[in-house]
């Protein structure tokens, strides 16, 4: 295949696509007075008026019954009032991909689905994938390759990363780079990024 032909197939518009995201959805969602930390944070004030839902969700493994205001975000559930943190926000929204977690093994911007569509799906995030105390074979590839630099946008990397290498066991360096499209890093480290994760998939990392 030709160079040009394989740079049509990294394009972010694809990714964007793949996602499944919600843009117009996500944007109109109001700012919740619940987005401090639940440990800071007065009583949630529960506005009737609002449609709540109660979904079941499979997070990092743990069977979740969880009532969401409609409105919500998944990235808002999960930093939020889950307060699983490692999943960031860097735009506003559908642009950066720093809020990338697996949603049924599929990476997608959290901040671009809505928590209720999570209902009878797995979530994993960046907490996930240490398992006993031990870094995932890419969190240990990623810190041997140096891929973070100030780190902010390295757990949605990590998860894109995880969701390629989960249905591509064995990416070329244009695999990895249409896997990671969609994962902007403003320190701009992404070839330290590729080789992290080639140097995982050849060491077995899944
Ligand atoms: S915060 Fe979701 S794409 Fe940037
Ligand atoms: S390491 Fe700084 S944004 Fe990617």
């Amino acid at each position: 295949m030709s160079k040009n032909k394989n740079r049509k197939k990294i394009s972010r518009r694809k990714f964007l696509k793949g996602t499944g995201a919600a843009f117009a959805v996500a944007t109109a969602a109001p700012k919740l007075e619940a987005q401090r930390p639940a440990s800071t944070a007065p009583a949630a004030v529960v506005d009737p008026s609002v449609p709540r839902t109660t979904i079941r969700v499979v997070i990092n493994g743990a069977e979740r019954r969880i009532e969401v205001e409609d409105r919500w975000t998944l990235v808002e559930l999960l930093r939020d009032h889950l307060q699983l943190t490692g999943t960031k926000i860097g735009c506003d929204p559908g642009e950066c991909g720093a809020c990338t977690v697996l949603l049924d093994g599929k990476p997608v911007y959290s901040c671009s689905n809505l928590a209720v569509w999570a209902d009878g799906r797995s979530v994993q995030t960046v907490e996930g994938l240490a398992e006993n105390g031990r870094l995932d074979p890419l969190q240990r590839s990623f810190i041997e390759h140096d891929g973070p630099q100030c780190g902010f946008c390295t757990s949605g990397q990590l998860m894109a990363a995880k969701g390629l290498l989960t249905r591509n066991a064995h990416p070329t360096a244009d695999d990895v780079r249409a896997g990671l499209t969609g994962n902007l890093c403003r320190c701009s480290n992404y070839n330290h990024y590729v080789e992290a994760v080639l140097a995982a998939a050849k060491g077995g990392a899944r």
